[in-house]
């Protein structure tokens, strides 16, 4: 972590959570349903302008993680943003603090509304949250977002289906950004891409997240692009994070059992 990050870090954390916890039901038994708690009170800080990548290995429990901070399944505990719990918000006042935590998945297929436009996904957003003035006016604005995150004018009438993975995702950053997000939470937001792609996405979110100082989560599996993008890393296992610190600490002595065994899979994907 820089000097400039520790310092606003210190300044608050954008992206506070405390004790979440996730339980899921299991398929039916002799005795009645079980249950499993696949996020067992994991707690986390994200500094403004900072990157907090999360790894664990399959079905460790990330995606569910994120999806309950998002507030997309019930989950116990909280998470705090801009002074509100989200879990404990309803109704107006929710989706007013929902604006603020934003989301880019791993398939921006499917996160993209099959018949929308290029240009009415990106501008959905401000319509769902009120915002933007006219209809021309919410057009500009995503049309402008659709030209930062490199997609030109010409696309803007396509449908997911007519444009590349790689176009997809800067689509669906664009609208990601659309709320002016304090928080964005990235699952995999580059594994559905090829290798050349992925770098450009990469480069991208780093560039925006610099430009906006937003928090970002970056929920990955790829080593290497925590040791490119993240300042800190939490390792997660079994539900729980079991290991947290700067990058340096965690890729070069890591002391958690799942961190060393994710790190001896990966060797050879961290050249750099
Ligand atoms: N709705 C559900 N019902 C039952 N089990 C679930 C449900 N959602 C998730 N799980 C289980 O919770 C665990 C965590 O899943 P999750 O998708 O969060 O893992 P992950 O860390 O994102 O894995 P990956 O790296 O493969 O994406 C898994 O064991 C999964 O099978
Ligand atoms: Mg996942």
């Amino acid at each position: 972590m820089t000097s400039g990050r520790a310092q606003s870090h210190e300044r608050g954390a954008a992206l506070r959570v405390t004790d979440l916890r996730v339980r899921v039901a299991l398929s039916p038994g002799l005795w009645g349903v079980a249950h499993r708690e696949v996020v067992r009170g994991v707690s986390l800080e994200v500094g403004r302008g900072e990157t907090l990548g999360l790894v664990g290995r399959s079905g460790c429990g990330k995606t569910t993680l994120m999806r309950a901070m998002l507030g997309l399944i019930p989950a116990t505990g909280a998470v705090w943003v801009g002074g509100h719990d989200l879990l404990r918000l309803r109704g107006r006042a929710r989706r007013r603090a929902a604006r603020s935590v934003q989301a880019v998945f791993q398939d921006p297929g499917g996160s993209l509304n099959p018949s929308m436009t290029v240009e009415e996904a990106v501008a959905e957003p401000l319509v769902v949250h009120g915002l933007g003035g006219s209809r021309e006016d919410r057009g500009r604005a995503a049309m402008e977002m659709l030209e930062r995150c490199g997609i030109g004018r010409e696309l803007r009438r396509r449908l997911p289906r007519e444009l590349s993975g790689g176009q997809r995702q800067r689509v669906a950053i664009a609208r990601a950004l659309m709320t002016g997000p304090r928080v964005l939470i990235c699952d995999e937001p580059t594994s559905a891409l090829d290798a050349s792609v992925q770098a450009q996405i990469v480069n991208l979110l780093m560039d925006l997240q610099r430009e906006r100082g937003m928090a970002m989560l970056l929920v990955t599996h790829d080593l290497g692009v925590v040791a490119h993008m993240a300042d800190r890393v939490g390792v997660m296992d079994e539900g729980e994070l079991v290991e947290a610190g700067s990058v340096a600490e965690i890729l070069e002595s890591p002391r958690h059992p799942a961190t060393k065994l994710l790190l001896a899979a990966s060797s050879g994907t961290l050249a750099s």
